[in-house]
């Protein structure tokens, strides 16, 4: 993340103060939980991704900024929501805010980040920018209940997999490219290509978030926790598709009766990683990180498209 970090740096240290101040509280509290938010921040992966798409069309101008602040306020609300759904009590290596301050105040947290967001856009007649994550946010909501309405029946479709990931994380990376590119470049083609370009990643940073959940490094967060919340991504969906029926109905049985159960969840790990299902998801996250830069190598070479490159290998390299 080097050279994305490096031809970006003052511009995300910019960011950085601009988005203190987007979440900034009068009500005490509030304030206290946001301070929380902004130390524990993340990889920062997506406000890199809104910065470069703009910068790859000019000079990174005040709706850049707001549309980078936008795409971070939503995704912390999305992740102060979704601890609270799958009942997670750790994010970013800290606890998360349902541990520290429970549920009833998560989601008002979560709802309070995403009407900063909205006024943030508002205010600013930033219609275009909002236009463009107004639809992901909605994609979003849309593909948590697919999951969840597919966790109930133990879904076992790679396609309906790929329908759930698009809508819970590659609609927001897609977003991101899209707003970033329409503060900068003039041919709607070009902010086009950057919105495809933004749902490939979005796909790989998906299917290896759904593969640390079967290793035991560190991550920051929980593992084995996707097989407690009956979510079937796609190293488990490929293991019960390929192998011997009497061991799908093992793991089945696992999932549906025993998934709070350590050791019986380290049978389903070991299970998946002896089948070839961790190899099989690595296999088609590499396929949807090269889809992505066919897409960018149609830019001309540049050190922004170097640093875009880098961020996109750096999606699917990452430890953590
Ligand atoms: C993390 O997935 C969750 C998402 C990528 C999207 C969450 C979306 C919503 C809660 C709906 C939209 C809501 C708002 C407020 C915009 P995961 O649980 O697989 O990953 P994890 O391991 O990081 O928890
Ligand atoms: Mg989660």
């Amino acid at each position: 993340m080097k050279l994305a970090q490096q031809v970006i740096s003052a511009e995300l240290t910019q960011f950085e103060s601009r988005f203190r101040d987007a979440v900034k509280s009068r009500v005490a509290l509030l304030d206290r939980i946001m301070e929380y938010i902004v130390k524990r921040k993340g990889k920062q992966m997506r406000p890199m991704f809104v910065l470069l798409s703009a910068k790859l069309g000019g000079e990174i101008n005040d709706s850049s900024y707001r549309a980078a602040s936008l795409v971070e306020l939503i995704h912390t609300a999305s992740l102060v929501h979704d601890d609270v759904i799958d009942d997670s009590n750790m994010r970013r290596g800290f606890f998360s805010i349902n541990a520290l301050w429970k549920n009833k105040i998560a989601v008002m947290v979560g709802d309070y980040l995403l009407m900063k967001a909205l006024l943030l856009a508002l205010n600013n007649r930033e219609y275009v920018v909002l236009d463009a994550l107004a639809e992901a946010v909605k994609v979003m909501a849309e593909g948590e209940l697919l999951q969840f309405e597919k966790s109930r029946k133990l879904n076992l479709r790679e396609d309906i997999y790929y329908d759930i990931i698009k809508g819970k994380t590659a609609s927001l990376l897609s977003s991101s490219c899209e707003a970033g590119a329409s503060t900068t470049f003039t041919d709607p083609e070009k902010v086009q290509k950057l919105k495809v370009f933004g749902e490939k990643v979005g796909m790989a940073f998906q299917i290896k978030d759904d593969l640390f959940d079967y290793g035991s490094q560190d991550i920051g967060k929980p593992t084995g926790n996707d097989i407690k919340e009956k979510k079937l991504t796609l190293p488990l969906i490929y293991t019960l598709n390929n192998c011997s029926a009497d061991l799908k109905k093992q793991l089945i049985y696992i999932i549906k009766n025993q998934n709070t159960q350590k050791d019986k969840v380290k049978f389903v790990i070991d299970a998946v990683v002896a089948s070839g299902g961790i190899r099989y998801a690595e296999q088609k996250m590499e396929s949807y990180r090269d889809e992505a830069l066919t897409i960018l190598h149609e830019f001309p070479e540049s050190q922004v498209r170097n640093a875009l490159e880098e961020l996109v290998r750096y999606t699917t390299d990452r430890k953590y």
